[in-house]
Protein backbone atom coordinates (compact mmCIF):
# COMPACT_ATOMS: atom_id res chain seq x y z
CA UNK A 1 0.00 0.00 0.00
CA UNK A 2 1.03 3.43 -0.28
CA UNK A 3 2.91 5.64 2.17
CA UNK A 4 0.22 8.21 1.55
CA UNK A 5 -2.76 7.10 0.08
CA UNK A 6 -4.59 10.68 0.21
CA UNK A 7 -1.56 12.72 -1.16
CA UNK A 8 -3.01 15.39 -3.81
CA UNK A 9 -6.84 14.42 -2.10
CA UNK A 10 -8.98 17.73 -0.02
CA UNK A 11 -11.08 15.87 2.29
CA UNK A 12 -13.64 17.82 4.78
CA UNK A 13 -14.63 16.91 7.68
CA UNK A 14 -17.36 18.36 10.43
CA UNK A 15 -16.65 17.16 13.84
CA UNK A 16 -18.28 18.16 17.15
CA UNK A 17 -21.59 19.34 18.22
CA UNK A 18 -23.53 22.51 17.41
CA UNK A 19 -24.91 24.24 20.16
CA UNK A 20 -28.28 26.12 19.26
CA UNK A 21 -29.08 29.28 21.18
CA UNK A 22 -31.99 30.13 23.38
CA UNK A 23 -30.89 33.52 24.43
CA UNK A 24 -27.38 35.13 24.82
CA UNK A 25 -26.21 32.55 27.91
CA UNK A 26 -28.44 29.68 26.83
CA UNK A 27 -28.07 26.87 24.76
CA UNK A 28 -29.63 23.60 23.95
CA UNK A 29 -26.58 20.64 22.71
CA UNK A 30 -25.86 17.51 22.59
CA UNK A 31 -22.55 15.12 23.91
CA UNK A 32 -20.72 14.98 21.12
CA UNK A 33 -17.17 15.46 22.43
CA UNK A 34 -16.00 15.71 18.61
CA UNK A 35 -13.33 13.19 19.59
CA UNK A 36 -14.00 11.04 16.31
CA UNK A 37 -13.50 13.68 14.36
CA UNK A 38 -11.02 14.83 15.33
CA UNK A 39 -9.05 11.10 14.85
CA UNK A 40 -10.55 11.15 11.33
CA UNK A 41 -8.80 14.88 10.20
CA UNK A 42 -5.97 13.38 11.84
CA UNK A 43 -5.48 10.34 10.08
CA UNK A 44 -6.72 11.83 7.02
CA UNK A 45 -3.72 14.05 7.34
CA UNK A 46 -1.42 11.66 7.92
CA UNK A 47 -2.26 10.01 4.81
CA UNK A 48 -1.40 12.61 2.88
CA UNK A 49 -4.41 14.48 2.84
CA UNK A 50 -5.42 18.11 2.50
CA UNK A 51 -7.35 18.70 5.68
CA UNK A 52 -10.73 21.37 5.93
CA UNK A 53 -12.28 20.56 9.43
CA UNK A 54 -15.39 22.32 10.10
CA UNK A 55 -15.55 21.85 13.92
CA UNK A 56 -18.53 22.68 15.92
CA UNK A 57 -17.99 22.47 19.77
CA UNK A 58 -15.61 19.85 20.77
CA UNK A 59 -13.91 18.94 23.92
CA UNK A 60 -10.51 18.39 22.71
CA UNK A 61 -8.22 20.85 20.24
CA UNK A 62 -8.39 20.29 16.74
CA UNK A 63 -5.09 19.25 15.15
CA UNK A 64 -2.51 20.70 14.07
CA UNK A 65 -1.77 20.60 10.20
CA UNK A 66 -5.54 20.92 9.60
CA UNK A 67 -7.21 24.22 8.22
CA UNK A 68 -9.98 24.94 10.80
CA UNK A 69 -13.42 27.02 10.69
CA UNK A 70 -15.13 26.82 13.88
CA UNK A 71 -18.78 26.92 14.15
CA UNK A 72 -21.59 27.34 16.43
CA UNK A 73 -24.99 26.35 14.88
CA UNK A 74 -26.60 23.66 12.74
CA UNK A 75 -27.19 26.71 10.04
CA UNK A 76 -23.57 28.10 10.29
CA UNK A 77 -22.19 24.21 9.92
CA UNK A 78 -24.24 23.97 6.67
CA UNK A 79 -22.95 27.44 5.35
CA UNK A 80 -19.06 26.56 6.12
CA UNK A 81 -19.76 22.73 5.25
CA UNK A 82 -20.81 23.70 1.90
CA UNK A 83 -18.35 25.86 0.98
CA UNK A 84 -15.34 23.98 2.29
CA UNK A 85 -17.17 21.11 0.19
CA UNK A 86 -16.37 22.59 -2.98
CA UNK A 87 -13.06 21.45 -4.47
CA UNK A 88 -13.09 18.51 -2.01
CA UNK A 89 -12.29 14.96 -2.93
CA UNK A 90 -13.86 13.78 -0.03
CA UNK A 91 -16.67 15.06 2.67
CA UNK A 92 -17.00 13.22 6.27
CA UNK A 93 -19.79 14.37 8.13
CA UNK A 94 -18.76 13.21 11.98
CA UNK A 95 -20.68 16.05 13.39
CA UNK A 96 -23.89 15.66 15.73
CA UNK A 97 -25.90 18.27 13.93
CA UNK A 98 -29.17 19.11 16.51
CA UNK A 99 -31.96 17.95 14.53
CA UNK A 100 -33.86 20.86 15.86
CA UNK A 101 -33.33 24.45 16.96
CA UNK A 102 -35.71 27.35 19.06
CA UNK A 103 -37.93 28.75 16.38
CA UNK A 104 -37.23 32.10 18.76
CA UNK A 105 -34.05 33.49 20.16
CA UNK A 106 -34.45 35.57 22.88
CA UNK A 107 -32.06 38.99 22.15
CA UNK A 108 -31.88 39.02 26.15
CA UNK A 109 -31.78 36.64 28.88
CA UNK A 110 -34.80 34.84 29.38
CA UNK A 111 -36.01 35.57 33.04
CA UNK A 112 -38.14 33.54 35.70
CA UNK A 113 -40.95 36.15 36.95
CA UNK A 114 -43.19 35.36 39.71
CA UNK A 115 -47.35 35.73 38.57
CA UNK A 116 -45.63 34.83 34.85
CA UNK A 117 -46.32 31.50 33.25
CA UNK A 118 -42.94 29.68 32.75
CA UNK A 119 -41.60 29.70 29.00
CA UNK A 120 -42.69 27.32 26.53
CA UNK A 121 -39.48 26.25 23.98
CA UNK A 122 -40.77 25.54 20.30
CA UNK A 123 -38.33 24.14 17.82
CA UNK A 124 -38.06 24.35 14.34
CA UNK A 125 -36.06 21.42 12.02
CA UNK A 126 -32.74 22.01 10.95
CA UNK A 127 -31.99 21.17 7.55
CA UNK A 128 -30.19 17.31 6.85
CA UNK A 129 -26.90 18.81 5.99
CA UNK A 130 -25.09 15.53 4.99
CA UNK A 131 -28.15 14.72 2.74
CA UNK A 132 -28.01 18.51 1.18
CA UNK A 133 -24.19 17.76 0.47
CA UNK A 134 -24.90 14.70 -1.96
CA UNK A 135 -27.79 17.03 -3.29
CA UNK A 136 -25.56 19.41 -4.31
CA UNK A 137 -22.68 17.08 -5.15
CA UNK A 138 -24.87 15.04 -7.56
CA UNK A 139 -26.21 18.36 -9.20
CA UNK A 140 -22.66 19.67 -9.69
CA UNK A 141 -22.28 16.29 -11.41
CA UNK A 142 -18.61 15.95 -10.19
CA UNK A 143 -16.93 13.15 -8.78
CA UNK A 144 -17.26 13.27 -4.84
CA UNK A 145 -17.39 10.56 -1.49
CA UNK A 146 -19.41 11.84 0.53
CA UNK A 147 -19.03 9.78 3.87
CA UNK A 148 -21.83 10.14 6.41
CA UNK A 149 -22.00 8.81 10.41
CA UNK A 150 -24.86 6.95 11.98
CA UNK A 151 -25.58 6.30 15.96
CA UNK A 152 -28.46 3.38 16.04
CA UNK A 153 -29.69 1.58 19.06
CA UNK A 154 -31.41 -1.16 18.23
CA UNK A 155 -35.06 -2.33 19.11
CA UNK A 156 -37.94 -4.60 19.18
CA UNK A 157 -38.77 -3.38 15.29
CA UNK A 158 -35.35 -3.87 13.85
CA UNK A 159 -31.45 -4.31 14.32
CA UNK A 160 -29.26 -2.05 14.03
CA UNK A 161 -28.00 -2.86 10.60
CA UNK A 162 -30.97 -2.64 8.74
CA UNK A 163 -32.05 1.02 10.37
CA UNK A 164 -28.30 1.78 9.14
CA UNK A 165 -29.12 -0.06 6.21
CA UNK A 166 -32.61 2.63 5.38
CA UNK A 167 -30.46 5.51 6.77
CA UNK A 168 -28.33 4.86 3.84
CA UNK A 169 -30.17 5.10 1.28
CA UNK A 170 -32.36 8.42 2.90
CA UNK A 171 -29.09 10.11 2.82
CA UNK A 172 -28.02 8.66 0.02
CA UNK A 173 -24.21 9.02 0.71
CA UNK A 174 -21.39 6.76 -0.69
CA UNK A 175 -20.35 5.03 3.07
CA UNK A 176 -22.10 5.20 6.45
CA UNK A 177 -19.99 4.44 9.34
CA UNK A 178 -22.13 3.08 11.84
CA UNK A 179 -22.06 3.32 15.72
CA UNK A 180 -24.16 0.64 17.41
CA UNK A 181 -24.91 2.63 20.79
CA UNK A 182 -25.46 1.20 23.93
CA UNK A 183 -26.14 2.97 27.23
CA UNK A 184 -22.75 4.66 28.06
CA UNK A 185 -21.14 3.92 25.39
CA UNK A 186 -19.58 6.15 22.36
CA UNK A 187 -20.08 9.67 24.16
CA UNK A 188 -16.53 10.79 25.37
CA UNK A 189 -14.70 7.27 25.65
CA UNK A 190 -11.70 6.71 23.89
CA UNK A 191 -13.22 3.71 22.13
CA UNK A 192 -15.68 3.14 19.71
CA UNK A 193 -17.09 0.11 17.62
CA UNK A 194 -18.48 0.60 13.95
CA UNK A 195 -19.96 -1.26 11.25
CA UNK A 196 -19.34 0.21 7.38
CA UNK A 197 -21.91 0.30 5.03
CA UNK A 198 -21.46 0.84 1.50
CA UNK A 199 -24.25 1.81 -1.21
CA UNK A 200 -22.43 -0.09 -3.42
CA UNK A 201 -23.55 -3.09 -1.53
CA UNK A 202 -20.25 -4.14 -0.49
CA UNK A 203 -20.09 -6.31 2.69
CA UNK A 204 -20.85 -4.68 5.56
CA UNK A 205 -16.98 -4.06 7.61
CA UNK A 206 -16.11 -4.07 11.20
CA UNK A 207 -13.66 -1.60 12.99
CA UNK A 208 -13.39 -1.26 16.83
CA UNK A 209 -10.82 -0.05 18.95
CA UNK A 210 -9.65 3.34 20.10
CA UNK A 211 -11.21 6.59 17.96
CA UNK A 212 -8.13 6.74 16.20
CA UNK A 213 -7.87 3.05 15.14
CA UNK A 214 -11.63 3.81 13.92
CA UNK A 215 -10.49 6.36 11.88
CA UNK A 216 -7.63 4.67 10.99
CA UNK A 217 -9.69 1.73 9.20
CA UNK A 218 -12.21 4.76 7.87
CA UNK A 219 -9.85 6.52 5.90
CA UNK A 220 -8.06 3.22 4.66
CA UNK A 221 -11.23 2.25 3.39
CA UNK A 222 -12.03 6.15 1.82
CA UNK A 223 -8.48 5.51 0.39
CA UNK A 224 -9.08 2.40 -1.82
CA UNK A 225 -12.94 3.75 -2.61
CA UNK A 226 -10.98 6.69 -3.93
CA UNK A 227 -8.59 4.77 -6.21
CA UNK A 228 -11.73 2.50 -6.93
CA UNK A 229 -13.60 4.89 -8.08
CA UNK A 230 -11.95 8.26 -9.06
CA UNK A 231 -8.30 6.89 -10.46
O1 LIG B 1 -30.28 11.27 10.80
P1 LIG B 1 -29.11 11.12 11.70
O2 LIG B 1 -28.88 12.30 12.60
O3 LIG B 1 -29.06 9.82 12.45
O4 LIG B 1 -27.86 11.03 10.70
C1 LIG B 1 -26.55 11.13 11.14
C2 LIG B 1 -25.69 11.65 10.03
O5 LIG B 1 -26.32 12.77 9.39
C3 LIG B 1 -24.36 12.16 10.53
O6 LIG B 1 -23.40 12.02 9.50
C4 LIG B 1 -24.67 13.63 10.81
O7 LIG B 1 -23.49 14.41 10.77
C5 LIG B 1 -25.62 13.96 9.68
N1 LIG B 1 -26.64 14.98 9.97
C6 LIG B 1 -26.70 16.12 9.18
N2 LIG B 1 -27.66 17.08 9.41
C7 LIG B 1 -28.58 16.90 10.38
C8 LIG B 1 -28.56 15.73 11.17
C9 LIG B 1 -27.57 14.80 10.95
O8 LIG B 1 -25.87 16.27 8.29
N3 LIG B 1 -29.50 17.84 10.58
Amino acid sequence: APLFPLAGRTVTISAGGTREPLDPVRFLGNRSSGKQGVALAEAARDAGATVRLVAAHMEVPAPAGVDVVSVETALQLRDAMLSAAAGSDVVIMAAAVADFRPADVSGTKIKKRDGHADPVVSLVRNPDILHELVTVRDAGGTSQLVVGFAAETGDAHGDVLEYAAEKLKRKGCDLLVVNHVGSDKVFGQDHNSVVILSRAGSEPQSASGTKHDVAAVVIDRIGAELSRVFP
